[in-house]
């Protein structure tokens, strides 16, 4: 990671570029890691190598999955892909935001909302009007960015809340959680 000895970046300073991941799959291999560091308690059954393969089906310019990353002064720092599915119990909901990660040291300065809504751009520049996420605890985060709860959902032994997020300027005439 770049400016761990400056203890992360300040937000005046940062610059943040939303790449293809396909453009910095030498970051791959790190990104596995870091994505088995914050999920492997849930898919306990995908290795740090099944999640390698899994990002490289993702490093695409375009089209589903696309796979996007978060740069900050030549160093890659988040990731967030769109996906076709991310629960095999739902494979009627079609796109979904996927993996969205920040490295800790640069959280909080808007690169998962950046991740994210490139995410939710691919989408509906793709002609999707709606896209899908399944989150274990960050409804908040994602509300803020427009999203909507669909349902709790029990995945993989761990309560969850699978979200969407609407196309702006649709009604919003979408099933909701009460
Ligand atoms: C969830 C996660 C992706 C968020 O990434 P992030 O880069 O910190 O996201 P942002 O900076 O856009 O927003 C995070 C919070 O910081 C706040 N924030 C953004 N810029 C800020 C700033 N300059 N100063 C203070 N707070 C700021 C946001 O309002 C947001 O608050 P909220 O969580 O209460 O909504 C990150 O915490 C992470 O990788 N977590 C581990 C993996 C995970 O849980 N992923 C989500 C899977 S569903």
């Amino acid at each position: 990671m770049n400016n761990d000895e400056h203890g992360g970046v300040r937000r005046r300073d940062l610059t943040v570029r939303i790449d293809y991941l396909a453009d910095h799959l030498e970051a791959i291999p790190m990104l596995a890691e870091w994505h088995h560091a914050a999920w492997s308690s849930i898919t306990p059954h995908l290795t740090v190598e099944d999640r390698v393969t899994g990002f490289r089906l993702r490093a695409r310019r375009g089209g589903v999955p696309t796979g996007f990353v978060a740069v900050v002064q030549g160093a890659v720092v988040g990731l967030a892909c769109l996906v076709n599915h991310d629960m095999e119990t739902r494979q009627d909901l079609t796109p979904w935001l996927a993996s969205v990660l920040v490295a800790a040291p640069h959280r909080r300065h808007g690169i998962g909302s950046a991740l994210s809504d490139r995410v939710a751009d691919e989408a509906f520049s793709q002609g999707f009007s709606r896209l899908y996420l399944l989150t274990f605890g960050r409804v908040t985060f994602y509300a803020r960015l427009g999203w909507h709860v669909l349902e709790e959902a029990h995945y993989l032994g761990t309560s969850g809340t699978i979200m969407q997020r609407d196309r702006a300027g649709l009604l919003a005439a979408s099933p909701r959680a009460t």
